[in-house]
């Protein structure tokens, strides 16, 4: 009898999105340098190619699928060597370690703003015998709003009407995705560009008199070669700021309480010794690597694993098969937070061993918020809630529309409240 080998995995399929892993060994295991037609990129899939390939520059892609959309300006994130090393760190410190810890009482503030009034709602709603346990859409009551008003606060938006807000967040990541270049995409992007054009450039122009102590005074201020940035240039640097935070470590904190639901003797061990939220976090980054890739660019005939690769071809490094290889982790398709193979004191840093927060030289910036934003609010939502389960009419799931971030469209919960 022969066996066949599997075919590679259609990445935009809606049962690759629902369930990716059996289709990222196929990768790995079968196609672990693989030219991706449908997409025109290759795709890289095991850890170590995916570590070492990450260094590489990013090119032109980026700037040409969102890059333009986010302001008259190259965005700094799809820069690569100096110009992106001296703009990147006008930005680093501030979402550095030790100033986030300035920012713990405003995270936790945001947290309990949205949450106390659902607990009370629910506090009522028991008492008044509607129904025996407590409930929560998770994502939709509190994460879909939590770590934007929290990129709200810190970049101190004037965001008055957070539909818009949402909508333009969506354009944006389907441009990302754009890779057929559809004009509809590009429509809502240009529309998404403008909107919020509207809104930062008086306050660019306003706070560049100023003497705030503001990212976007500070950005104002800043010269490079001599020369202050233009307003476009710093309506991207606020863009990115504000997409990069405002729609991912959401996503994150709804896979973070999806595995606590989904798993009693997690919240009976964390009962027990709270220190674990470290672990439970490092491996929500590890298992559900939300950015499943970042696109690099080759910069010369090369070769990877055998396979001949041409100057100029577009690679996809895909963080999310790269953190379930078993060439590098142990049983990686078990969510586990005692794993010996993640150390959690390093998973929210450069030295992180799963790649959640990417790698290289564009490795996340805001990686010690998104700590900040997850364990607060894990912390809040769990001062007041016990025996939290996945509710009995939920089916949460990946949601389909969403190929390039791995994100839950509803978390449906239900618990006791203490
Ligand atoms: C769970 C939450 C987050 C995840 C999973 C995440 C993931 C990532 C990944 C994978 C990259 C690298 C992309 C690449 O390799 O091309 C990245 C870059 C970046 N992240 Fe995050 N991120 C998160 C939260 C945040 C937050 C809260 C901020 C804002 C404070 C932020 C700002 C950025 C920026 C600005 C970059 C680009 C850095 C550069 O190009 O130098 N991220 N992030």
């Amino acid at each position: 009898m022969t066996v066949s080998t599997p075919a590679p995995p259609d990445l935009l399929s809606p049962a690759h999105v629902a369930d990716p892993w059996p289709g990222l060994a196929v990768l790995r295991d079968h196609y672990p340098v693989h030219f991706d037609e449908g997409l025109g990129v290759w795709l890289i899939s095991r850890y170590d190619d995916v570590r070492r390939l990450a260094s590489l520059d990013i090119g032109d892609l980026l700037q040409e699928l969102i890059g333009q959309y986010l302001g008259d300006a190259q965005a700094f994130f799809a820069m690569d060597g100096l110009d992106h090393r001296r703009r990147r760190a006008l930005i680093a410190p501030v979402f550095a370690r030790p100033s986030v810890q300035r920012f713990a009482d405003q995270v936790d503030r945001h947290a309990r703003a949205l949450l106390d009034p659902i607990f009370e709602r629910e506090r009522q709603a028991v008492r008044a015998g509607e129904r025996d346990r407590a409930e929560i859409d998770f994502v939709t009551e509190f994460t879909a709003s939590f770590s934007a008003n929290v990129m709200i606060q810190i970049l101190d938006l004037p965001i008055p009407d957070h539909s818009r807000m949402t909508s333009w967040f969506s354009a944006w990541i389907n441009a990302e995705g754009n890779i057929s270049r559809d004009p509809q995409i590009i429509a809502a992007a240009q529309q998404a560009k403008d909107e919020f054009g509207e809104i930062i450039l008086p306050v660019i122009r306003e706070r560049r008199s100023g003497t705030g102590d503001d990212l976007i005074s500070k950005l104002c201020r800043a010269e490079l070669d001599g020369m202050r940035m233009s307003d476009g240039e710093i309506q991207s640097f606020v863009a990115t700021m504000f997409l990069a935070g405002g729609e991912t470590t959401d996503h994150q904190l709804g896979w973070a309480m999806y595995e606590l639901a989904s798993d009693p003797r997690i919240q009976q061990e964390l009962a027990a010794e709270p220190e674990l939220m470290t672990n439970l976090l490092a491996e929500s980054m590890r298992y559900h690597a939300i950015i499943p890739f970042g696109s690099r660019l080759a910069p010369a005939d090369f070769e990877v694993g055998g396979v001949a690769i041409e100057e100029g071809a577009q690679l996809a490094v895909m963080y999310s098969a790269a953190n379930h290889d078993p060439r590098r982790f142990e049983n990686p398709d078990t969510f586990d937070i005692h794993r010996t193979d993640v150390d959690p004191k390093k998973a929210f840093n450069g030295a992180a061993q799963h790649m959640g927060f990417g790698s290289g030289p564009h490795f996340c910036i805001g990686s010690h918020l998104t700590k900040a934003e997850m364990e607060t609010a894990l912390r809040v939502f769990l001062e007041h809630a016990r025996d939290v389960r996945i509710a009995d009419d939920a089916n949460p799931a990946p949601d389909p529309a969403s190929p390039f971030v791995r994100s839950l469209a509803s978390l449906k919960l239900s618990f006791e409240l203490v």
